[in-house]
C-alpha cells in the first residue's frame, strides 16, 4: 500500500477551514444585518435598549434587543463569538504552512521572479502577514479612525501596494493567496486583540459595578464593520486557486483590486438596504466594476499571450522546451527525485502525447503559470509565450 498522508491532511484541514469560515462569516453577516435592522421599540421603552427586532426562523419567533452600552445586570449565561474566527485563522494558517511554506519551492517561489530559498520565502510570507496587521492596526488607532471611508481607502491602497509587491517576488498563486492571508489575519486579529478583549473589559466593569466605557464597544463595533467588508475579497481569494485566469494574470493585483471594489460596493448596497436606505446606484456601480475588471482581465491576458514572435513556431522548438522543462517529471519513469510515476498521469515524451495535451499544457504553462512546477527550471516569459503561440496555432 502506498499512502501519502500530505494530500489527505491538506483535504482535512481545507474542509475544516471552509466549515469554520462559513460559521464565522455567517455570524458576522448575521450580526451586521441585525445591527442594521434593529429599530427603536414602540410603546414603553426598556432602559438601555437601543433597538429591537422580531424575526421568524426554523418554526419559531425570536425577539432580539440590543443594549447599548450594556444591560444593568450581568446575564447568567452569555454567549461569545470567537472560536469561529480563531478556528478559521488557525486552519488557514496550517494550510498556508503545509502547502506554501513546507513546499515553498513548488508553490510559492518563482525562480524567474526571485530566486530565494524555502526559508527566505517563508520568512517573507510571515513578514507580510505581520506587517499587514501592524499597518492596519496603526491606521485604526490613528486619528483616521474617525472616518471609516478615509481609513478604508488608505488601507485599500496599502493592500494594493502589497499585492503589487508580492506579485514581483512570489508565484502568481502564492502572491494572491498571501493577500487573502494578510486580510484574513487582520480580520482574525481584530477579533483576538480588539473585539474580544474590549468585550471582556465591558463585562469586567459591569461585574465590578462600574459603568463600562462606551469607547470600548465603539472600537469593537468599528473593527467588526471593517471585517464585514474585508470578508468578501477574502472569500474570492480562498477559491481563486481554481481560477488561473485570476492568479495567473500578470496584473493579478489590479484584478484583485477591481473585484474587491465590486464586492464592497455591492455589500454596501445591502448594508444600507437593511437600514431601509435603498440606493441602487451602489448595485449598478458594483456590477459595472465587475464587468470592467473582467474585460480588462481578458484583454490583458490576450495581449500578453500573443506578444510572442511573429515567426511560425516549429514543433521542434516546442519539443526542446518540453524536454528542458517538463520531461524530468512528465515521463514514464521520471528522473525527478521523489516521483516514481508521471504526475497527473501525464507523459510528454512523444509528439503525439504533446499535441494531444496542447490545451492542458496551454492552461498550465501560459495561463496559470504553475508548470513547470515551482518553475524549478526557470522557464522564461518568452518561452511561455512561444508555447502559447504554438498551442493557439494547433487549436
Ligand atoms: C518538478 C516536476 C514537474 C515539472 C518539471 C513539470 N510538471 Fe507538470 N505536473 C507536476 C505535478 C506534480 C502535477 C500534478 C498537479 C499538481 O500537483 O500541481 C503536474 C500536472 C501537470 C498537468 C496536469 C494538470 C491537470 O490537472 O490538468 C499538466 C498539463 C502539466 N503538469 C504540464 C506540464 C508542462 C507542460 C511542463 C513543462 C513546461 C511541466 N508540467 C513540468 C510536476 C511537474
Amino acid at each position: 500500500m502506498d499512502l501519502d498522508i500530505t494530500p489527505w491532511l491538506n483535504m482535512a484541514i481545507r474542509w475544516l477551514h471552509v466549515i469554520a469560515g462559513i460559521a464565522w462569516i455567517g455570524s458576522s453577516f448575521y450580526f451586521i444585518w441585525l445591527d442594521n435592522s434593529l429599530r427603536p421599540e414602540k410603546g414603553e421603552k426598556e432602559k438601555g435598549v437601543s433597538g429591537a427586532l422580531w424575526a421568524v426562523h426554523g418554526g419559531g419567533f425570536y425577539h432580539k434587543k440590543k443594549y447599548l452600552v450594556a444591560p444593568d445586570h450581568m446575564p447568567d449565561d452569555l454567549h461569545w463569538f470567537k472560536w469561529e474566527a480563531y478556528t478559521t485563522w488557525l486552519s488557514g494558517f496550517a494550510l498556508l504552512a503545509l502547502m506554501y511554506y513546507w513546499s515553498a519551492d513548488l508553490y510559492l517561489i518563482d525562480r524567474s521572479k526571485l530566486d530565494i530559498s524555502n526559508l527566505q520565502a517563508t520568512g517573507l510570507g510571515l513578514g507580510v502577514l505581520a506587517a499587514g496587521w501592524l499597518v492596519y492596526d496603526g491606521l485604526c488607532k490613528s486619528p483616521l479612525r474617525k472616518s471609516n471611508a478615509l481609513l478604508g481607502a488608505i488601507w485599500f491602497l496599502v493592500l494594493i501596494g502589497f499585492a503589487y509587491g508580492l506579485n514581483l517576488v512570489f508565484s502568481g498563486r502564492g502572491a494572491v493567496m498571501h493577500m487573502g492571508a494578510i486580510v484574513g489575519t487582520a480580520m482574525a486579529a481584530n477579533v483576538f486583540f480588539i473585539i474580544i478583549p474590549n468585550q471582556r473589559k465591558v463585562v469586567a466593569a459591569m461585574l465590578a459595578g462600574h459603568a463600562p466605557d462606551p469607547a470600548l464597544g465603539k472600537a469593537a463595533k468599528q473593527r467588526s464593520l471593517h471585517n464585514n467588508y474585508m470578508t468578501l475579497p477574502v472569500v474570492l481569494i480562498m477559491f481563486s486557486n481554481h481560477y488561473p485566469l485570476l492568479f495567473g494574470n500578470p496584473y493579478n493585483w489590479a484584478l484583485l483590486a477591481g473585484f474587491s471594489i465590486c464586492a464592497m460596493l455591492i455589500r454596501h448596497f445591502f448594508n444600507l438596504r437593511h437600514k431601509d436606505e435603498v440606493r441602487y446606484g451602489y448595485l449598478v456601480a458594483g456590477t459595472a466594476v465587475f464587468i470592467a475588471t473582467m474585460l480588462f482581465a481578458a484583454f490583458s491576458q490576450r495581449g500578453f499571450s500573443s506578444a510572442s514572435t511573429k515567426n511560425e513556431v516549429t514543433f521542434s522548438q516546442i519539443n526542446t522546451l518540453i524536454e528542458n522543462h517538463c520531461t524530468m517529471c512528465h515521463a514514464q519513469s521520471p528522473a525527478y527525485d521523489g516521483f516514481d510515476a508521471p504526475p497527473a498521469g501525464l507523459v510528454l515524451t512523444s509528439k503525439a502525447d504533446i499535441t494531444a495535451n496542447a490545451a492542458r499544457i496551454y492552461d498550465q504553462v501560459v495561463i496559470a503559470k504553475i508548470m513547470p512546477l515551482g518553475n524549478e527550471t526557470g522557464m522564461t516569459e518568452k518561452e511561455r509565450a512561444l508555447i502559447g503561440q504554438w498551442a493557439q496555432s494547433i487549436k
